[in-house]
């Protein structure tokens, strides 16, 4: 499979992928990295393993739009199977998610459908929950709203602030999003519904 990631920041998700990739655990690559922030460490950690690594800068387009259709050029030309938000911060527009035509994953730092949005960790915090943890969910027109892919639970101690259970949160993400894409390169992932069917699970 051949992958393209949005990335607005750290790129630890990115990282998780392209060693996933290295190590053969996947039978995928991330074919190009973009991004909406020139200094995102993303770009960087792509190219050093010599990815190609872009930068579209969203002031350079009137309007979501444009900004829009410029990634998806750049997108159409590696000719991808898939599309994956690691930390990408913008809100893709329902013509983005057409015309993109392939799937988009996203990964999100809590349980879905509880705390979407911002600050996913800090939410869980303030809310008191015992358990938090990551999802691995298809994009679609609403935020954090897809079909569930996978997802990893986490305890949230009292003691928890919101780095403490983000980077225990982080170290699940690292692992769950190579396996959504293994799971994907495997042919075994399917939408019924809104409910993802796995084969093979359990087996
Ligand atoms: C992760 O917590 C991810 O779940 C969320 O944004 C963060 C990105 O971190 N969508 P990184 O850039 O992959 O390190």
């Amino acid at each position: 499979l051949r992958l393209a990631v949005l990335a607005s920041g750290r790129g630890s998700n990115l990282q998780a992928l392209l060693d996933a990739s290295e190590r053969g655990q996947m039978n995928a690559s991330v074919v190009v990295v973009i991004s909406d922030k020139e200094k995102a460490q993303a770009l960087e950690r792509a190219r050093k393993h010599g990815i190609p690594a872009l930068w579209v800068n969203p002031r350079d387009f009137s309007g979501k739009e444009n900004f829009e259709a410029a990634v998806l050029e750049v997108i159409k030309t590696y000719k991808v199977d898939y599309i994956l938000l690691a930390g990408f911060m913008r809100i893709l527009s329902p013509s983005f998610i057409r015309q993109a035509g392939i799937p988009i994953l996203n990964i999100h730092p809590s349980l879905l459908p509880a705390f979407p949005g911002l600050n996913a960790q800090k939410q869980a915090i303030d809310y008191g929950v015992r358990y938090s943890g990551c999802t691995v969910h298809f994009v679609d027109e609403g935020v954090d709203s897809g079909p569930i892919i996978l997802q990893a639970v986490v305890p949230v101690f009292p003691d928890d602030s919101e780095e403490t259970l983000s980077m225990r949160i982080l170290r699940e993400e690292h692992k769950l999003y190579p396996l959504a894409v293994r799971l994907l390169s495997e042919g075994r992932v399917r939408c019924v519904g809104r409910k993802v069917i796995i084969s093979g699970e359990g087996e």
